[in-house]
C-alpha cells in the first residue's frame, strides 16, 4: 500500500514560494509538484484510467455503450477518472467509495449536463440571454453551483458557447444565440457564476465550455452535421465566446460531434493543439463528447477504435466520454509505439490538476454532505432570483393601444391554450427531473395570485400537436364571458433540444387555429409563446394585438409571466437571435455582410438576399423588444472627437429619455461598422450596450468609450489588425431600430 501526504508536499513547496512573494504561482506550483509526485507513483493503465469518463445510471444522454461490464469493479481497479449523469450524495458516495479502493485512491470527478438550473429551473440559455443582463445570468450559474455541488457534483458540462444562426438546430436553445460579442459576455457570465470564488471552494464546479468547435453552424441545422466554414468566420464569429471563456478561467472544454471542413473536432489538431492548448495555453483538460471519439470511425476518419484512440489523443482529447476507446486501446497504442507515454502524462495531468484544485485530494467526499444538500436546495431566496431572471427573459414583441399591461379593473380574463396551466413543460429540454413539480408554477397560477377580484376562466382549447378540435367549444365560450383573452402556446420540452431539429419551426397548425377563433370572438387577445427557438407564427404576429415571447422560463415562469401581465415588472427583454419570416430564409442574421449588390429595401429584386417571394427583413430582428415606456434617445454634444489614434479611446454620449408612463429599462445598444476594410467588415456589430432604467419622465447622459480593441478584426493569417479609415457608429434600441449614428475616423 503506497501512502502520500498530500498536505506535507503542499505545505513545503508552499513554504517556497512565499519566500519569493506570490500565493498564486506558489499554490499552483505546489499543486503541480503533488501532480508529478503522482504521477511518479502510477502505473500506465492507472494514468489512462484518468482518461476515462463512463455514463452512471440515472439517465444516459448519449447512445448506450453495449457489454459495459461492471462499472463499480472497474473504478476500484483505478480503470475510470470520471463519471456523468449520478446524482445525489447517496448516489454518488456509492462511486467514491468504490474509488477509494483502487490502489491510488484518486477521487472521481462527477459531471452533469446542468444546463439552466439544478433542483431550481432558469430560463432556458437562450431566454436567459434575452435579458441581456450579467449579473442575473451570473447569478443563475451560481445557484446551479451552489445547489449541484451540494448534491456532490463537481463538475458541469455548461456554458454552451456555440453561436447559432440557425434555428432550426435542435440545441439553439442552449446558447446565448446569434452574436459573439453577446455570446462572449454570457460566456464569461455562466463561467464566473459555475466556477464562483474559484475552484477549490466548496460551492463551486468546474465549467465546461462546449462545443469546441463551430458544433452550432451544423449545415442545413441538422444535429451531429458537418461543418463548412471559413477561417475567417471560424475566427470572427465561432471562436470568441470560447477564447472568453477561457478567459473568465472555464475549467474544461468539450469538442464536439461535428467534423469542421473535413476534419472531426475530436480528432482536429489545428483545433484542439494549435489554438486552444498553442495559441491560448489552455492549461484545463478536453472532453469529447459523448462517444465522439470512437464516432471518429462513423465518420469515416479512422477504421476502428485503436485508431481513433490515436488520433484523438494526439488531437489534443484528454479524456473519453463513453466511447472506451482510450480505455481498451491506449496500452496497447503505446507498447505498438504509436502513442508515446508523454502524451498520456500530459492529459493525465491535466485532469489531475483540476482534482488537486477543487480540493479532491483533501477530502474526496467534501461535495458530499447530505446535510448540506438538505438545506442548500431550494431556497426561498434562490426561488425569487429565479424569478426575477425569468420575467427579465421575456420580450415583448408587440403591444397595439397598449393592451398590456392588463388592468386590474377587468372583471373576467379567459386563460386558454396548450400551456396555460402546464408547468414542466415550462422547464424545457436540458432540466434535470429532480424538481418533483413542486417549484413550478403555471401561467394560470401565477396570474390567479395577482388577479385580484378579476374571474379567471381556464381552457385548455387544444394539445400542442395532434389536431383536435374537440376543446375548442370550451375555450371559445370562456372566451365569450371575458374581458380579455391571454392565450399560452408553443413547444413541448421535446420539441427542440439536443436531436430535435426541425424542418418546420411554425407554430403548430392546431394551435394558430385556436388563436385564430380567439381572435374572431373580437375580443382582445395577448399572446404568450413559450419555446425553445425562435418559431415562426406570421399570422399571430399580423393579427393579434400583444405578443409575448416567453422561451421556456423555467420554475418560476408563471410567476413571471403574471409579474410582467399585470405591470409588475415592465419587459426588457431583447432578442438574441433574429426570427425569421420562414425556413427559407434561414440563415438570416444581423451582421452579415454589404455584398455588391446590398438590398435597398424590402422588395429590391436585383439585390442581394431578395427572395422573389418574401421582404428581405426577419420577422424580428437581432436586439429587438418592446416595453411598457417609450425611450427617446436625444442627439445631444455627440462625440468626443472625429479622429481617432490608435491609442486613443473616443467618447460618445447622448441622452435617454423615458418618455411614457412607466418605469422601465432600455438595452442602449452600439454597434459599429468598418466602411472599408480587407477582408471585408460586416454591415453592423455589436460592440457595447448599456441596460439602463429610467422613472418617468426622466432623462440620463449615456456614454460609450470606443477603443480599439472594439475596432480590431482578423486578417487572412487570423492575427488580429486594424486598419484606419472610416468608422460609422450606430446607436439603437435594436440592429434595425438605429437612432443615433456618427462617423469618425482611425487615424494611424
Ligand atoms: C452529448 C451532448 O452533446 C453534450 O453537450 C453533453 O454534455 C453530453 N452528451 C453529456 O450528456
Amino acid at each position: 500500500m503506497i501512502k502520500i501526504n498530500w498536505k506535507v508536499i503542499g505545505m513545503l513547496t508552499l513554504a517556497g514560494c512565499l519566500v519569493t512573494g506570490n500565493k498564486a504561482l506558489a499554490q499552483q506550483d505546489s499543486i503541480d509538484l503533488k501532480v508529478e509526485s503522482l504521477l511518479g507513483k502510477m502505473t500506465l493503465a492507472e494514468k489512462i484510467g484518468q482518461l476515462n469518463q463512463y455514463n452512471g445510471d440515472w439517465e444516459a444522454t448519449g447512445p448506450v455503450t453495449k457489454d459495459v461490464g461492471n462499472k463499480i469493479n472497474e473504478i476500484k481497479q483505478g480503470r475510470v477518472g470520471a463519471v456523468l449523469n449520478i446524482m445525489g450524495t447517496t448516489h454518488i458516495r456509492t462511486f467514491q467509495d468504490a474509488a477509494m479502493q483502487s490502489r491510488l485512491k484518486i477521487p472521481l470527478l462527477f459531471g452533469q449536463d446542468v444546463i439552466h438550473g439544478y433542483r431550481i429551473t432558469f430560463p432556458i440559455p437562450l431566454g436567459e440571454a434575452s435579458s441581456w443582463d450579467m449579473k442575473a445570468i451570473e447569478q443563475s450559474a451560481r445557484i446551479a453551483a451552489t445547489e449541484a455541488s451540494a448534491s456532490g457534483i463537481n463538475w458541469t458540462f455548461a456554458p454552451m458557447v456555440d453561436i447559432a444562426r440557425d434555428p432550426r438546430w435542435g440545441r439553439v436553445m442552449e446558447g446565448a444565440g446569434e452574436d459573439p460579442y453577446l455570446g462572449s459576455l454570457i460566456a464569461t457570465a455562466r463561467v464566473k457564476g459555475f466556477q464562483g470564488n474559484g475552484l477549490g471552494s466548496i460551492d463551486a464546479v468546474m465549467a465546461c465550455a462546449k462545443h469546441f468547435a463551430a458544433y452550432g453552424a451544423a449545415i442545413g441545422g441538422r444535429d451531429y452535421n458537418s461543418v463548412d466554414m471559413g477561417l475567417h468566420t471560424l475566427w470572427e464569429i465561432y471562436l470568441p465566446p470560447f477564447k472568453a471563456a477561457l478567459d473568465a478561467g472555464v475549467a474544461t472544454f468539450m469538442n464536439s460531434f461535428n467534423d469542421l471542413n473535413g476534419i472531426p473536432a475530436t480528432g482536429n489538431n489545428y483545433l484542439q493543439r494549435d489554438i486552444l492548448k498553442g495559441k491560448w495555453g489552455f492549461k484545463g483538460f478536453v472532453v469529447s463528447d459523448w462517444g465522439s471519439i470512437g464516432e471518429m470511425i462513423n465518420h469515416g476518419y479512422v477504421k476502428d477504435n485503436y485508431e481513433a484512440a490515436e488520433v484523438a489523443l494526439k488531437a489534443g482529447s484528454d479524456m473519453d466520454m463513453e466511447s472506451r476507446s482510450y480505455i481498451n486501446n491506449l496500452s496497447k497504442l503505446v507498447a505498438d509505439n504509436k502513442v508515446p507515454v508523454s502524451l498520456i502524462d500530459d492529459a493525465a495531468k491535466r485532469i489531475l490538476r483540476k482534482k488537486f484544485e477543487m480540493g479532491l485530494f483533501d477530502d474526496p467526499y467534501r461535495f458530499i454532505n447530505a446535510k448540506r444538500e438538505k438545506t442548500a436546495l431550494n431556497t426561498p431566496e434562490n426561488i425569487e432570483a429565479a424569478r426575477d431572471i425569468a420575467r427579465k427573459s421575456i420580450v415583448l414583441l408587440k403591444n397595439e393601444h397598449q393592451l398590456l399591461p392588463l388592468s386590474k379593473d377587468l372583471k373576467t380574463i379567459a386563460v386558454i391554450g396548450p400551456l396555460a396551466n402546464a408547468k414542466k413543460e415550462l422547464k424545457g429540454f436540458w432540466s434535470l427531473e429532480i424538481d418533483k413539480n413542486e417549484n413550478n408554477v403555471s401561467l394560470l397560477e401565477g396570474m390567479q395570485k395577482q388577479a385580484g377580484q378579476t374571474k379567471l376562466i381556464y381552457a385548455q382549447g387544444c394539445n400542442i400537436t395532434d389536431n383536435s378540435r374537440v376543446g375548442f367549444a370550451d375555450a371559445i365560450a370562456a372566451a365569450q364571458k371575458a374581458d380579455v383573452i391571454v392565450m399560452a402556446v408553443g413547444e413541448a420540452p421535446d420539441m427542440t433540444g439536443e436531436a430535435k431539429s426541425k424542418s418546420n419551426i411554425r407554430l403548430p397548425d392546431i394551435q394558430e387555429q385556436l388563436i385564430k377563433e380567439m381572435k374572431a370572438t373580437g375580443k382582445p387577445v395577448v399572446v404568450l409563446l413559450m419555446a425553445g427557438r425562435p418559431m415562426i407564427f406570421n399570422w399571430t404576429a399580423d393579427n393579434v394585438p400583444a405578443i409575448l415571447y416567453t422561451w421556456w422560463l423555467g420554475s418560476q415562469g408563471g410567476n413571471a409571466m403574471a409579474d410582467v401581465l399585470y405591470g409588475n415588472y415592465n419587459p426588457s427583454g431583447k432578442l438574441p437571435i433574429t426570427f425569421p419570416r420562414s425556413e427559407g430564409q434561414i440563415p438570416i442574421y444581423y451582421n452579415h455582410y454589404n455584398t455588391g449588390r446590398p438590398a435597398q429595401g424590402d422588395n429590391d429584386l436585383y439585390y442581394k438576399s431578395a427572395y422573389i417571394d418574401l421582404p428581405n427583413s426577419p420577422r424580428y430582428a437581432f436586439g429587438y423588444g418592446l416595453s411598457y415606456t417609450t425611450f427617446e434617445y436625444q442627439d445631444d454634444p455627440f462625440y468626443s472627437k472625429i479622429a481617432m489614434k490608435d491609442n486613443q479611446t473616443l467618447a460618445i454620449s447622448f441622452v435617454l429619455k423615458n418618455t411614457g408612463k412607466y418605469a422601465g429599462e432600455e438595452v442602449v445598444q452600439l454597434y459599429i461598422r468598418d466602411l472599408v476594410s480587407q477582408p471585408l467588415r460586416p454591415v453592423k456589430e455589436l460592440k457595447d450596450f448599456r441596460k439602463i432604467l429610467l422613472q418617468p419622465g426622466e432623462s440620463r447622459r449615456v456614454t460609450f468609450n470606443i477603443n480599439k480593441n472594439m475596432l480590431s478584426f482578423y486578417n487572412d493569417k487570423q492575427e488580429l489588425i486594424t486598419q484606419p479609415g472610416d468608422f460609422q457608429v450606430m446607436i439603437g434600441s435594436a440592429s434595425n431600430d438605429i437612432r443615433l449614428q456618427r462617423t469618425f475616423e482611425l487615424v494611424n
